[in-house]
């Protein structure tokens, strides 16, 4: 899986096909939707133009909240895949775990029959918390390949962090720019660009990729699309990555997993 992959929450279907293609042009390989995005024929459809072969990308989708259970999710990923036009994906991922509905053990089992037949060649969740991951860990089969969550310089989520590390999850950021909002404007964060003549948005990329965690960032606009992907060619010192770790506040720019309940 690349350590840095494309974001297409929030892009509308008629936009998704040029923005993508630009993402895989300019180079990144993983690209990550979900159902509740609604785009993901214009996902499938970008690829396929691309030329590019389908076993050098990396596809990540996601089952919605509204479809969790057995039945219902293996339903839902037949969906996913007719809409993006392959017969596999990657990565796929329980979207968030609606602690308060109890369904997401059901949801994992199919999930898990899924990875048994090879239609994904990965599975994973998003926005568990550490309890929800025990449950996994306890009544599962197989050890989720990935937890997604949100997190950023402003929301470092150390402790799932480190539980994910003893556990041999692997970490992925979403929102991994805060949403392009205050992180980008912090002081700290706009000093270190200065130092080492990059942009925030690359000091934060970096920050991400140092402590080993997958980032996806979102971007529709192409310069931004080509910036983000430019963060192999510099290292921040331990210094730096400490100055940054600081920065932690606990502030999310999306709603507590623990709190949703069914939209
Ligand atoms: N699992 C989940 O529950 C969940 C939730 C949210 C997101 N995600 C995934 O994570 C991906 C990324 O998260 P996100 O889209 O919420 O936020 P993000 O990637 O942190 O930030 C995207 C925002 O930052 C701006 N931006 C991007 N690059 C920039 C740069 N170099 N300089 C300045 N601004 C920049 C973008 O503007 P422009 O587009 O206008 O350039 C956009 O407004 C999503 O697309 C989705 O795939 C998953």
């Amino acid at each position: 899986m690349p350590q840095l992959g494309y974001g297409v929450f929030k892009v509308p279907e008629e936009e998704v096909y040029q923005v993508v293609l630009e993402a895989l042009h300019a180079g990144y390989r993983s690209i990550d939707t979900a159902m509740i995005y609604e785009n993901e024929a214009g996902v499938g459809r970008a690829l396929r133009d691309s030329g590019i072969p389908r076993e050098e990308i990396f596809l990540t989708t996601k089952v919605w909240n509204a479809n969790q259970g057995y039945a219902e999710t293996l339903a839902a990923f037949e969906t996913s895949l007719t809409k993006l036009g392959v017969d596999y994906v990657d990565l796929y991922l329980i979207h968030l775990p609606m602690p308060n509905e109890d369904r997401y053990m059901d949801t994992w089992h199919a999930l898990e029959e899924l990875y048994k037949q090879g239609k994904t060649k990965a599975i994973g969740v998003s926005n568990f918390h550490i309890p929800h991951l025990k449950r996994i860990l306890e009544e599962g089969t197989v050890v989720p390949a990935v937890n997604q969550i949100e997190l950023h310089p402003f929301l470092s989520q150390e402790e799932i962090r480190t539980f994910c590390k003893e556990h041999d999850i692997l970490v992925e950021a979403w929102s991994p720019l805060m949403k392009g909002r205050d992180a980008l404007t912090e002081p700290v964060i706009t000093d270190i660009a200065t130092t080492k003549d990059k942009t925030p948005a690359q000091v934060i990329l970096r920050w991400h990729i140092q402590h080993g965690i997958i980032a996806i960032p979102k971007s529709v606009t192409p310069s931004r699309i080509r910036e983000n992907l430019a963060v192999f060619d510099f290292e921040l010192s331990a210094t730096e990555m400490q100055q940054l770790d600081a920065l932690n506040q606990n502030q999310r720019t999306g709603s507590n997993p623990d709190e949703m309940h069914k939209k």
